[in-house]
């Protein structure tokens, strides 16, 4: 997917490049909010294709794997399992590279090495909507082709060290291989990148369409004007510009709760009573015009069948987060879903309990928005965009 996507002029391996000017890697995406539930890249690891939910709410890029010599799960995504040569692609657990990985989990329990496997470095992840993955780190190779204003695109390959992934929960058959950790790790996907020269600075930027596909860029991409900036708080280890306070229609709904960015979330999430006053509250505003049906989809739906939700939008009223002193607008297509029963339902879910307080913008909210998460100055920004993405390279300028 990704190879075919723009021309490759050279096939270069280099472990260490000249740190050049402005270089970016943009991937194009697959997937969508409804029916997918995941958008996601391919790339080229160890030199075969594989699928990775892109997850701005983890660290940790792990795929789908046959461990040999261990007991792994038969695997449930899209392409045959990766299967890492262990005589030397094993990182091991005394490494400094597994020490700072494991500081990117958070609460991995510091004794660190496995007392059973003492050699090898074994990571557990969990994620707040209750899957996890049990794995071993390895070290191989990922393709990527580097673009940049004043180079033609190449083609990088550059040794990276990511999650074996043998075990898997819950374990049903999915879209994706694996996972693409863009949190703000220092061993992430995007630092390891940094790190080996490939790009210069640590800047990640998603466009998830409403149609389904978008892109994602990581490095020095040309941005448009217009974007709201906001500072970059950290919190609970995700992207977030701050608190914010939800508006239905330009009314208050609930007291101010931390918002966080997470692309590996389908749909949005809200905690507790700010979520019940927000369904009261909606369902209130449409009852006299829809009417309600259960789907098994989502907990909230009005009967249909509807074609679009361009269709039925306007019954309902735009939502907004009110950040310090910039607001996020959430027209009605980005906080509803269209079924597979046609009913549209409202695409957001109450946070579970191991998200406690938070507001969880997942990519429902998202779309045809392009998002950036600029670590290097540490702001996090939005603006409307037709995510849409056709073959355009995009021009491109230092920023
Ligand atoms: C693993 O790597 C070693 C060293 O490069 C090589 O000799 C061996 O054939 C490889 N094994 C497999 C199964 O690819
Ligand atoms: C991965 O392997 C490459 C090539 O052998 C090596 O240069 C690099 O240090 C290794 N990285 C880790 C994290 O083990
Ligand atoms: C990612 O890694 C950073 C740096 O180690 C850490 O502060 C953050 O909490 C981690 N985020 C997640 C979601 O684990």
């Amino acid at each position: 997917m990704a190879a075919m996507w723009s021309p490759i002029i050279g096939l270069l391996l280099l472990l260490q490049l000249a740190p050049s000017s402005s270089s970016y890697i943009q991937l194009p995406l697959q997937g969508s909010v409804h029916p997918v539930g995941y958008f996601y890249v391919t790339m080229n690891i160890g030199g075969k294709p594989y699928s990775l939910d892109i997850d701005t709410g983890s660290n940790l890029t792990w795929l789908e794997c046959n461990y040999p010599g261990h007991q792994c799960n038969p695997c449930k995504g899209p392409h045959l399992p990766y299967v890492p040569n262990i005589t030397h692609k094993k990182v091991m657990c005394g490494d400094q590279f597994c020490t700072d990985l494991h500081k990117d989990l958070p609460y991995y329990p510091e004794r660190g090495c496995d007392i059973h496997h003492p050699h090898e470095c074994h990571y557990h992840i969990q994620y707040v909507g209750g899957t996890s993955s049990d794995g071993f780190i390895v070290n191989d190779t990922v393709s990527v082709n580097v673009l940049s204003p004043s180079h033609p695109s190449r083609r990088v390959q550059i040794f990276f060290g990511f999650g074996c992934g043998c075990n898997q929960k819950p374990h049903k058959d999915s879209p994706v291989d694996g996972v693409l950790g863009l949190g703000m790790g220092k061993e992430g996907f995007v630092a390891q990148l940094k790190a080996r020269n490939v790009i210069r600075k640590d800047i990640i930027g998603h466009c998830l369409s409403i149609d389904g596909g978008g892109y994602l860029f990581v490095g020095e991409h040309g941005m448009p004007s217009g974007i709201t900036w906001v500072p970059m708080r950290k919190y609970s280890h995700y992207y977030t510009p701050g608190p914010a306070q939800l508006l239905l229609g330009g009314e208050k709904i609930g007291s101010q709760k931390m918002a966080v960015f997470d692309s590996g979330t389908t749909y949005t999430y809200i905690p507790d009573q700010v979520y019940s006053e927000l369904v009261r509250e909606v369902k209130r505003s449409v009852s006299g015009s829809l009417q309600r049906v259960a789907d098994h989809a989502l907990p909230v739906c009005w009967k249909g069948p509807f074609q679009s939700i361009q269709l039925v939008k306007r019954k309902f009223k735009p939502l907004a987060l009110e950040f310090t002193n910039k607001v996020m607008h959430i027209p009605p297509e980005n906080y509803l879903a269209l079924t597979g029963e046609k009913n549209v339902c409202l695409g957001i879910l109450q946070t579970p309990k191991a998200g406690g307080q938070m507001i969880i913008i997942g990519d429902v909210t998202m779309q045809d928005l392009l998002v950036i998460y600029d670590n290097e100055q540490k702001l996090v920004g939005w603006i409307s965009k037709q995510c849409k993405h056709t073959l355009e390279i995009p021009s491109i300028h230092a920023l």
